[in-house]
């Protein structure tokens, strides 16, 4: 409990909406896991990761207006997707979440302006929750930034890196965040898709898959760049475990500021796991292949596809080229890295 971190009457940026209601409005980003290294998973369900988080610039901004009680409306680019309007909504959850660690009892409507795609393992559900405690923060005079960072951690995986942004090395769960240095702007297109992914099902298809290759080939899975198996080690329930890798290459590139470099160092080790549950995503890796792009990512647990370009005209070719392809459902460009969860006007 820290509802001493609440300043009563705290006015600072909470503001006054219609009828005198007061409002606070926040903005977080979407995401691509530069590096995604995923090991066994715990008893909890959850595989350990070594991950490298960029935030992007597309961008989830949501209001929360104190109301006589809880509201979900949906705007924006994404408003029509299937996005629940109950407490099963991530901001909505937050907003819960961070009342019942701090005290806090107002209600609130929320409205969320949806501009990352939905459902595409680019982190918009994480990015609503993180904007919903900043902004829920901001209305109660919260200012105890390693509480919030816990209350996310509870929400979901990638919600801390949501609320800090930027670039960061995640450990653990993708929770425990440590800032990367990164110099220079990225250029990426992004291609959602338009078929979907659950993201547990896609961690399942990946322990499947090494389970098959632990036994055939009894080693170490093949293709996979950041995950080594441990020396000689066999886990109890017949998988190899999995001793991750560091992602040496893209932090020295993110240190450099050479997209070359970052290019030739990105790496998704769920990626096998998404083409088979999926296969258009392999077609659509191809195709930006094929145009030139610098490197092509699969983004989290997919099936959005990230398509790193040389500079903006290099992106924009890029995303001609896509727009057509079998598989994809849309075309975004966009730059990285972009800032944390923060208050907007
Ligand atoms: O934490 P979040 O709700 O984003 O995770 C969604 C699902 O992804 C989890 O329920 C779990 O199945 C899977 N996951 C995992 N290991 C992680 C993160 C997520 O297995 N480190």
């Amino acid at each position: 409990m820290t509802v001493s971190a609440i300043r009563p009457g705290a006015d600072r940026t909470g503001r006054t909406a219609h009828g005198g209601a007061r409002s606070a409005t926040a903005r977080a980003h979407g995401k691509i896991n530069l590096h995604l290294g995923v090991g066994d998973a715990g008893a909890d369900g959850y595989h350990q990761l070594v991950t490298v988080f960029a935030a992007l610039g597309c961008a989830e901004t949501v209001t929360l207006t104190e109301a006589a009680e809880d509201s979900v409306a949906l705007t924006g680019r994404y408003a029509h997707a299937e996005v629940p309007l109950d407490g099963s909504n991530l901001a909505l959850a937050a907003v819960q979440a961070f009342r019942e660690r701090t005290g806090w009892d107002a209600r609130v409507a929320l409205t969320i302006d949806k501009q990352v795609p939905v459902a595409g393992g680019m982190g918009g559900g994480s990015a609503d929750a993180a904007a919903a405690l900043r902004a829920a923060a901001a209305l109660a005079g919260f200012d105890d930034r390693g509480a919030l960072h816990e209350i996310a951690a509870t929400l979901g995986a990638d919600v801390p890196f949501a609320l800090r942004g930027g670039v960061a090395l995640g450990r653990g769960r993708g929770d425990q965040l440590t800032p990367v240095l990164a110099q220079g702007t990225q250029h990426w297109v992004l291609a959602t898709s338009t078929g979907a992914l659950s993201t547990p099902l896609v961690y399942r298809r990946l322990d499947e898959l090494r389970a098959e290759r632990g036994t055939a080939a009894g080693g170490r899975a093949a293709g996979e760049g950041g995950a080594a198996a441990g020396a000689g080690a066999s886990g109890t329930d017949g998988f190899r475990q999995l001793r991750l890798a560091e992602p040496t290459a893209v932090l020295a590139a993110l240190a450099s500021g050479s997209v070359e470099d970052l290019a030739a160092a990105v790496h998704n080790d769920m990626t096998q796991a998404a083409v088979t549950l999926l296969p258009d995503v392999a077609h659509v890796m191809e195709q930006g292949e094929r145009a030139g792009a610098l490197a092509v990512l699969l983004s989290g647990s997919g099936p959005t596809v990230g398509f790193l370009a040389q500079n903006a005209t290099h992106a924009l070719e890029l995303a001609v080229l896509l727009e057509a392809s079998r598989g994809v459902r849309e075309v975004v460009r966009t730059t990285g890295p972009a800032r944390g969860a923060h208050l907007v006007e």
